[in-house]
């Protein structure tokens, strides 16, 4: 189904579902939870950072700690098959939701972060050769960007930086120019958490190809709010966190091509990923284990299956026209006001957007939001490189999901001009 044919959210219904989305803030913030000081409604723009859960999600964890909660992989008893069971179909959901029917083709990691360490540690001490290079660009998260800084100091190679133009655009003749036959990996973010922008993976990725290097696209803004299929983007490897796709926290995931993870050594070792230690040497399991040493996330791999689960339902079309609106309607209320410059092309963007007042700080800016009840970012997004570009030190971003209404956009837009006043 096209995006623009997807049926509108009921977002009335949806809100019912996040109780959170109830909160009153405003009083003392030095014990989580309400407080009587509290009077505030929440308006809660920061789901770039980390999504709201769902009753269904909390559901589902709840009644795996009280009907089979257990270890997986290690017990004969009912609960641990239980268990197991769970945990192993966790594994074909997050890989159906992004196109991938092969089980062996997902690994669990804590989160993007930790996908991008694995790699790294794993397929770039054992293959990346000095002299050789990894392209990636000037918008990428400190995840992807400081994982192949290390692992190229390390290497004796060198990292290679494609440019944004003007519109906050990867420009693709840069890109083109910098991968040659030295290149041994192009690793480019799939929704930029700063600017918005969406980059053409599939382009990128076939750029990789010609020239013999691998991908790894870096879906951790994109699978939350839109259809993805890495079979179609045919990247080598991509990833995502549960935390902000309706999910818990502590769970991410590596899809690596089945034969590519197969040649890598493993990451972790311990528990769950060895199949026979003996005193002259060890083993390994089949994929995915092989990448899953120690006890797994296995309440937080039943919590990502009811968050797929919800957003199956909802549909993915859907969540991704929802966030096109609001972002347009985000951007135009900002757009309007001369002293906000906003970073990030103005069409073809994912659901967030980054901006400044005129001489009021990032972090000013999003204290006075806090006191009107509205949630941002405010910093460096953990792009710091990209800001330098930017020329700026911070920018506040504004990110948005299935829940949230032009209404809050409105709250948003009140609050900063409270900012203007203050600060004039
Ligand atoms: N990567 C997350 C963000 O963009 C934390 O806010």
């Amino acid at each position: 189904m096209a995006t623009h044919d997807a049926p509108a959210l009921d977002v009335d219904a949806i809100r019912e579902d996040f109780p959170i989305l109830e909160r009153k803030i405003g009083g003392d913030v030095t014990t989580p939870g309400p407080d009587e000081g509290d009077d505030t409604p929440l308006y809660y723009l920061d789901n770039a950072a980390t999504s709201h859960t769902p009753k269904q999600v909390v559901e589902a964890m709840t009644e795996y700690y009280y009907q089979y909660n257990s270890n997986v992989h290690r017990g004969i008893h009912s609960l641990s098959q239980e268990a197991s069971v769970a945990y192993e179909e966790a594994h074909d959901r997050a890989g159906e939701f992004i196109g991938t029917d092969k089980r062996e083709e997902v690994v669990f990691t804590k989160n993007t972060t930790e996908a991008f360490n694995l790699i790294a540690y794993t397929w770039g001490l054992s293959q990346l050769e000095a002299g050789q290079n990894i392209v990636t660009t000037q918008m990428e998260h400190h995840a992807s960007l400081v994982s192949w800084q290390q692992l190229c100091e390390k290497q004796g190679a060198e990292v290679r930086y494609v440019e944004i133009d003007d519109d906050g655009r990867l420009d693709m003749e840069d890109l083109r120019a910098n991968v040659d036959d030295d290149t041994a990996m192009v690793s480019a973010v799939h929704v930029s958490n700063t600017l918005g922008t969406v980059n053409p993976v599939s382009e990128i990725t076939d750029i990789a190809h010609e020239h013999g290097a691998l991908s790894f696209i870096d879906g951790a803004q994109a699978v939350p709010t839109r259809p993805v299929d890495v079979k179609a983007i045919d990247a080598d490897f991509y990833a995502f966190s549960g935390h902000k796709m309706l999910g818990p926290t502590g769970i991410g995931v590596l899809y690596g091509k089945e034969h590519l993870l197969e040649e890598l050594p493993p990451f972790l070792v311990g528990g769950s990923m060895i199949r026979r230690v003996k005193f002259e040497g060890t083993t390994w399991e089949d994929l995915p284990w092989k990448f899953e040493a120690g006890t797994p996330p296995i309440a937080e791999a039943v919590g990502l299956t009811a968050a797929i689960d919800y957003l199956e339902d909802i549909g993915m079309e859907a969540v991704q026209r929802h966030e096109e609106k609001l972002a347009a309607y985000a951007y135009d209320r900002l757009s309007a006001f001369e002293d906000i410059e906003i970073y990030g092309p103005k069409t073809d963007r994912g659901g967030l957007v980054s901006f400044n007042l005129g001489g009021v700080h990032a972090h000013d800016l999003s204290s006075i939001l806090d006191d009107h009840g509205v949630a941002v970012r405010a910093g460096d997004h953990c792009t710091q490189p990209l800001h330098d570009i930017l020329d700026i030190p911070a920018s506040t971003r504004a990110s948005f999901y299935l829940y949230n209404t032009e209404a809050e956009i409105d709250e948003l837009i009140d609050g900063v001009d409270t900012a203007r006043k203050l600060f004039a």
